[in-house]
């Protein structure tokens, strides 16, 4: 049972940036089989960049999880575009620092990403490694469903990872 957490959850801002930067990377070198992204791309990269990744175009956001003012989790939404695609969205990007896991900041971060995007598309999807039981314990808890497997979703250093696609339908 997760115990209730004490973080604030609330959507970063730009002046976000360098605490964002910081967490993100950590996050990339610490589970680089739960991102798409490599740490040495986004390590490149400037914190402008950053900035703008975290005030995306609405209703797109990433929420933030802070204790006594330091970032320590995140979860991305992310809406897909056009006509066709619009009732779509993505949970993107969930991580939680070590020191504060096991005490429901994640649930919070996710249930948050999950009511703004109740509001804005009619399916959210989220793609997790076969192997990581904790992300897919939490999103099942949540609502999610798997649908299928993507074999070699990933390839990192030469190594195939496979990813189990959720959805959570808001429609039933
Ligand atoms: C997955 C992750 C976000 C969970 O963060 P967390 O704050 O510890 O999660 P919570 O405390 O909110 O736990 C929520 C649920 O997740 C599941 N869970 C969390 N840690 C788990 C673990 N070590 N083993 C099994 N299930 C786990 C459980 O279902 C838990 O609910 P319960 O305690 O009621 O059983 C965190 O471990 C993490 O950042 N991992 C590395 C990055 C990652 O895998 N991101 C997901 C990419 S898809």
């Amino acid at each position: 049972m997760t115990e209730l957490t004490t973080a604030t959850i609330r959507p970063l801002t730009a002046e976000d940036a360098p605490a964002y930067r910081s967490l993100r990377l950590s996050a990339l070198a610490e589970t680089p089989e739960a991102f798409g992204a490599s740490h040495d791309e986004e390590a490149a990269q400037l914190l402008a960049w950053f900035a703008a990744r975290i005030t995306p175009q609405p209703p797109s956001r990433i929420y933030g999880a802070f204790q006594e003012d330091a970032l320590i989790g995140m979860a991305g939404f992310l809406a897909y575009g056009g006509e066709k695609k619009r009732h779509i969205g993505l949970l993107w990007g969930v991580y939680v620092a070590p020191a504060g896991r096991g005490s429901g900041i994640a649930t919070a971060l996710v249930a948050a990403v999950i009511a703004h995007a109740r509001e804005h598309v009619r399916m959210l999807h989220a793609d997790v490694g076969v192997d990581n039981h904790p992300a897919q314990r939490l999103y099942e808890g949540l609502g999610f469903r798997s649908y299928g497997i993507q074999p070699k979703a990933l390839c990192i250093d030469g190594v195939f990872h496979d990813e189990t696609m959720l959805a959570l339908d808001f429609t039933i």
